[in-house]
């Protein structure tokens, strides 16, 4: 069968090089004029997805000729990339879109941007237009390739540009990446959803799926592990249907099985698994591999039947047990952690304490637990039977009281034991304790030397609560 075509030009990415070209030559003249060079700043909010589309973005800025910046003050190029999951992630972008005004006033050269999923919904795009005179740019998730040349555009017309085309939604292959860690890296593997969880809004801002091509990937993760990258995050909204697009016979776990064939000393972890389609064959690929680490992160999203089946998720309570009870047969050490949705509208009172049932059940190592928050345009907004914030709330101090108590369960077994931890270097709270993540990914905090941040160390584990494990070096 052949396969799929789902790649946007090698043309239209040589035009984007082109424009990188153009606004770059504009940017050493603005130097030579000036004496400093423009500085582009990026702001990102919400999931991995989008901290790897913002290392793009930086890419592309970088080649551009902009000095990167980690403050808006002196820039000349704010990108806001935004998320639409929850009410309170939109809310924050636009209050921080709202403080670049005073900015934009003091330097008229400064070109304020906005792209990512919250500015892909009609309602939002019409309230940046009427309310936000000071956006310039704005485009969708199926743009960012074209970030270039709506740049060029706005510089030589300087017309504000809303720029939105879902016909677009395929892969770009061959942008620019300023990766922001030297040892840690996302990859993306496949972009959309087409699952339409009733309560989520993600099949409407990324479009359908779509799958690079195993070698793009297996390509890219070699060049990252020869250039001394340890840890790699592969993502994906439901990475388990990853190739089922492609038309071919490949799937996620024969993806994986191609990755770890790749010589080095470092781990992939991956997310988002779907449960609905989380498979024996990829859970006995890891349990025999080498470098695909021992954490499966599996959103279960709550413990009723009913409720699961309202939210679409296709899978009820027993199914997923199955799943965990498989991964912890294949890989006892296995961590496992979780998604949770409290106050799902017309969750009872019942229906609740069966996910915290569930939890007690499964006894996740760590969960992230969300309020429900009603997204406009989809089928659980618009149901009836929406709950309170107050009881949202007392829903979810519950369900914390439940895990965290697991939790510490979990990580108090640890203690005695010595694991192998990649150092991110000095701790941020703290600067005279250096922190880092165990194979499943549990923060752990050392002593330790400047020359360890980057390395897989040895840590005898002495102490645990509940959110971190703290521990010393062992040779
Ligand atoms: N409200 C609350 N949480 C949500 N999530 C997705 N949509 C919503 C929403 N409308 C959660 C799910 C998902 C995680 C990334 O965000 O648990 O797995
Ligand atoms: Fe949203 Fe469900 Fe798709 Fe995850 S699988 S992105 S929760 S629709």
């Amino acid at each position: 069968m052949a396969e799929k075509n789902n790649t946007i030009s090698v043309e239209e990415i040589e035009k984007q090089n082109k424009y990188m070209e153009l606004i770059r030559k504009e940017n050493d003249l603005f130097e030579a004029e000036n004496g400093v060079r423009r500085r582009a700043f990026i702001l990102t909010l919400g999931c991995q997805q989008n901290e790897a589309d913002s290392e793009k973005l930086s890419g592309m800025a970088s080649k551009m000729g902009y000095d990167i910046v980690y403050e808006p003050d002196e820039a000349s190029l704010i990108i806001v990339n935004t998320c639409a999951i929850r009410e309170h992630a939109e809310q924050r972008a636009l209050s921080l879109v709202g403080q670049y005004k005073h900015i934009k006033a003091r330097n008229p050269d400064l070109k304020i941007v906005m792209c990512g999923c919250m500015v892909v919904q009609e309602h939002r795009i019409q309230d940046i237009k009427m309310k936000y005179p000071y956006v310039d740019i704005l485009f969708g998730t199926s743009s960012l390739h074209r970030f270039p040349s709506l740049l060029y555009e706005k510089m030589e017309k300087g017309k504000r540009i809303f720029y939105r085309d879902e016909k677009e939604y395929a892969v770009a292959e061959g942008l620019p990446i300023r990766r922001e860690n030297r040892f840690k890296a996302w990859v993306s593997v496949m972009y959309g959803c087409n699952n339409f969880c009733s309560y989520c809004i993600v099949p409407y801002v990324r479009g359908r799926e779509r799958s690079r091509k195993m070698e793009e990937v297996v390509k890219e993760i070699r060049e990252l592990v020869n250039s001394g990258y340890k840890d790699i995050t592969l993502l994906g909204q439901n990475v388990n249907s990853y190739g089922k697009d492609l038309g071919l016979s490949y799937d996620f776990a024969d993806l994986l099985f191609e990755i770890d064939k790749i010589d080095g000393d470092y781990l992939i972890h991956f997310m988002t698994s779907h449960p609905k389609d989380a498979s024996k064959k990829l859970i006995d690929v890891m349990s025999v591999s080498k470098h695909i680490a021992r954490h499966f992160h599996l959103p279960m999203q709550a413990g009723s039947d009913r409720v699961l089946k309202v939210m679409n998720r296709r899978y009820d309570f027993e199914k997923y047990m199955g799943i965990v009870e498989y991964i912890r047969e294949k890989m006892p050490e296995c961590v496992i952690t979780s998604d949770i949705i409290v106050g799902f509208p017309s969750e009872s009172d019942d229906e609740f304490e069966m996910t915290l049932d569930a939890l007690k059940k499964v006894r996740f190592d760590m969960i992230y637990s969300f309020i429900y928050s009603p997204r406009k345009g989809t089928p659980a907004a618009e149901m009836e039977e929406q709950i309170s914030t107050d009881e949202k709330k007392r829903r979810m101090d519950k369900l914390l009281k439940v895990q965290n108590e697991i939790s510490l369960e979990h990580n108090k077994e640890m203690v005695g034991k010595t694991v192998r931890v990649l150092c991110d270097g000095l701790s941020k709270n703290n600067d005279s304790v250096y922190s880092g993540r165990t194979e499943g990914g549990k923060i752990v905090f050392f002593d330790g030397e400047l020359c360890d941040t980057g390395r897989f160390l040895n840590i005898k584990i002495e102490r645990a609560d509940t959110f971190a494990l703290y521990g010393n070096k062992i040779d």
